[in-house]
């Protein structure tokens, strides 16, 4: 545990980890890898993490995990709870299976399959409805950063996503800060490159619900994050925790990225 964030004297945020694997891995994988995960990080007080597998392998891996203190996601949901919407997945759903968060807005769903900020804001809404805890997923694109668009981008995503959503419904929100250029690019974003953005969505988040409530605010990091540089971005005062994809697909570097952020 160390200090974080605004008001850093008296916030203390344990780095939250979580690893999204994407549509990777097979169900014997990723059993196997929950089973690892579990005993690897049995008595590690100091970090919080998770994992997001496939919606098929969710049930299996949270019956692994439950009663354990290692968080389970689902990579999307639906903005409906139930209803005629084929091949969708909705937030009770997930909710009944034993995750606790979700990932939305995440880049690849924002690009590949067109998601909209007004979409990604009522898919929000839902999984608040049913206690679900969103990671919501902000980032530039290469170009808009080379146009110097990255904040105008950061702030339209941010209040486009949160849009007519109260500081009382937000207790449990998660951000994701992954510029689009950094992931599985191999490119991550210098740290103090992070940093300043996320410093400039807390001063938003700020303005918007409270200098309490982004104090408290978890803000990882997403963009080839790997073990040699893992440590390096949590150790920038407004990273409070990391959201991995490709190395998060095997055991031992996720393990690694895992033990180099608890080490202090
Ligand atoms: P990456 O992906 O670590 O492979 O860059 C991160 C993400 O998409 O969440």
């Amino acid at each position: 545990m160390r200090l974080k964030g605004y008001h850093a004297e008296t916030i203390m945020k344990k780095p939250f980890i979580v690893g999204n694997w994407k549509m990777n891995l097979t169900l014997k994988q990723g059993v196997e890898f929950a089973r690892l995960l579990k005993n690897g990080l049995k008595g590690k007080r100091e970090v919080l993490c998770g994992i997001c597998p496939s919606f098929v392998f969710l049930s299996e891996i949270c019956k692994i995990l439950e009663g354990c203190n290692i968080c389970v996601a689902a990579q999307n949901v639906h903005s409906e709870t139930n209803g005629a919407y084929t091949g969708e997945v909705s937030a009770l759903m997930i909710k009944e299976v034993g995750c606790t968060h979700v990932l939305i807005g995440h880049s690849e769903r924002r690009h590949i399959f067109h998601e909209t900020d007004s979409f990604i804001n009522a898919k929000i809404k839902t999984a608040l409805s049913v206690t679900l805890k969103p990671i919501f997923c902000i980032g530039e694109t290469l170009e808009e950063r080379e146009a110097g668009r990255t904040k105008d981008v950061i702030q339209s995503q941010l209040k486009g996503g949160l849009r007519d959503i109260h500081a009382d419904q937000l207790e449990e929100l998660v951000i994701a800060y992954e510029p689009v250029w950094a992931i599985g690019t191999g490119k991550t974003a210098l740290p103090g490159q992070a940093n300043e953005v996320h410093s400039f969505i807390r001063n938003i988040v700020a303005d918007e619900y409270g200098k309490d409530f982004a104090a408290n605010l978890y803000i990882q990091y997403g963009g080839s994050v790997k073990p040699e540089n893992a440590k390096e971005l949590m150790a920038q005062p407004e990273i409070d925790g990391l959201l991995v994809g490709g190395a998060s697909i095997t055991f031992e570097s996720f393990l690694k990225i895992i033990e180099a952020v608890s080490k202090d």
